[in-house]
């Protein structure tokens, strides 16, 4: 039987050629001008899915972007692990800050990846990762070692909140039914700290607008007498934390579940540097929620903030102008047991509570989801661990990621499935950034690790 790496180093190029050819494709799902490459994108993954050796793929198409869904059954006692990832990507803005155009990939080595990483838009999140499943998937093919069922599910709509994707599943539960998801779309702490994701937050991300006075008015001739929307609206933005940055919008952290001073002391065992942390991006200080460690303000604990925020002139040069409007965007990450759509309501009653005489307040809702914490006594994350322990020679460390993935807690709902989040990126990575990469040592040893997964998995469920 031939072993991964022999099968590596007979490939090696390939699969990395293979991956290149998927990145020069700008999948942007959120930007109209991008549609007919989100389409072909998921042509190129039907064939990729055909030729690592899955019995029939098809397109499913959806109000939006197609799903791309596989199967390979060879025996219907075997388990079904059930591969989850995303082709489309977020877009390259702003594109004059990246060192080579986001859509022509190059291999550049760099201070943490000193074997090369490939550097484009999707790199890491989530083609690079969503293609090692594929990878692995033909070596075990070829090779003749797939020891289970698998089924693949990847879609084009993931960076713009899955919408079609929670219809699909909803509607095809047997279809889909599975002894456990799969997914590589997270991190791992560091290059020799693996690490398995345990929990993501959940999120709800709304659009406010401000409206002041019908017209754009004379900042002389006005200004002092009528609310200036921008200002109102960067109080009210202000407001939503208190002096210790607690957010102060009633009823916000009733459904919070604080974890026992045990749980945080193991937290705490995970290998952090603050300094590196603050270092790796350039500020001089951490900030945030007061009685919490920089590592639990950014996975155990909910947060506001402003994503985007315009109105009035920003132009060149000086306009002396009082905006008619104001307007923001906003996104609450949340953890286990919040309900994003209660916040969501919380959010607008409070919001628009808080609105002084003078200008009128509107919050939209755009889209959202529920966090997810899963345990590690499941077979899934023995497998997980065990899979890693083979490649890394050493346990991965349970971590609790600040990212959502909001289809991942629909998932357990409808398809009654726990989700093993093997997630081989690093912060570093600069995913939704400009300069986005990949460690090519990070996606072969994604290749090399996941069939493990699937070993031990087969093993652990007779
Ligand atoms: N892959 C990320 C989420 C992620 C990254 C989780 C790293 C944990 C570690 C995913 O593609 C993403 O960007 N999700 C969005 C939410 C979505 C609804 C747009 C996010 O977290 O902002
Ligand atoms: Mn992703
Ligand atoms: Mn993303």
């Amino acid at each position: 039987m031939q072993h991964i790496q022999s099968y590596l180093d007979e490939h090696k190029d390939r699969f990395l050629n293979e991956l290149i050819d998927l990145l020069r494709i700008p999948s942007v799902s959120a930007d109209p001008a991008f549609k007919d490459n989100v389409i072909k994108t998921a042509h190129v993954i039907k064939d990729s899915l055909l030729s690592a050796g899955c019995d029939h793929v098809e397109i499913c198409e959806t109000e939006g972007f197609p799903i791309v869904y596989g199967e390979k059954i060879i025996d219907e006692k075997l388990p079904t692990i059930l591969v989850y990832g995303h082709y489309d990507v977020q877009p390259a803005d702003p594109v004059e800050l990246w060192h080579s155009p986001p859509y022509e990939p190059v291999i550049k080595k760099t201070e943490i990846h000193p074997e090369g990483a490939i550097f484009a838009r999707g790199a890491c999140d989530d083609k690079g990762q969503m293609y090692m499943h594929v990878k692995a998937m033909e070596f075990m093919t070829k090779t003749q070692q797939l020891p289970c069922n698998v089924k693949f599910m990847i879609e084009g709509e993931e960076e713009v909140g899955s919408v079609n994707l929670s219809k699909f599943v909803k509607n095809n539960q047997e279809k889909l039914k599975n002894d456990v998801i799969l997914i590589s779309d997270t991190g791992m702490i560091a290059q020799d700290v693996p690490s398995i994701t345990t929990g993501l937050r959940g999120l709800s991300y709304v659009e406010v607008e401000v409206t002041g006075p019908n017209r754009d008015l004379h900042s002389g001739l006005y200004g002092g007498a009528v609310a200036n929307p921008i200002n109102i609206l960067t109080k009210m933005i202000a407001s939503l934390h208190d002096e210790d940055n607690h957010i102060t919008i009633p009823g916000f952290y009733d459904k919070v579940e604080d974890l026992s001073d045990a749980e945080r002391a193991e937290m705490a065992k995970a290998p952090f540097s603050l300094k590196e942390y603050e270092k790796s991006i350039g500020i001089n200080s951490v900030y945030g929620e007061k009685g919490y460690s920089t590592n639990e303000r950014n996975s155990i604990r909910p947060t506001l903030d402003v994503n985007g925020i315009w109105g009035g002139y920003i132009g060149e040069g000086a306009k002396t102008v009082i905006a008619s409007q104001a307007f923001a965007k906003i996104s609450m990450r949340l953890v286990p047991n919040q309900d994003w759509e209660e916040i969501t309501t919380l959010f607008k009653n409070h919001f628009e509570s808080i609105a002084p005489a003078g200008v009128t307040v509107k919050v939209k809702p755009h889209h959202g989801g529920q966090g997810y914490v899963t345990p590690i006594d499941s077979i899934g994350y023995q497998a997980a661990s065990k899979a890693y322990y083979d490649t890394f020679g050493k346990n991965p460390i349970p971590q609790r990621s600040g990212g959502s993935i909001p289809i991942v807690s629909l998932f357990e709902q409808e398809l009654k499935s726990k989700t093993i989040l093997m997630g081989f990126g690093l912060n570093s990575d600069a995913i939704h950034s400009p300069n986005e990469h990949f460690g090519v040592w990070n996606y072969f040893k994604g290749i090399e690790t996941i069939p493990l997964f699937y070993k031990y998995f087969t093993e652990l469920s007779k």
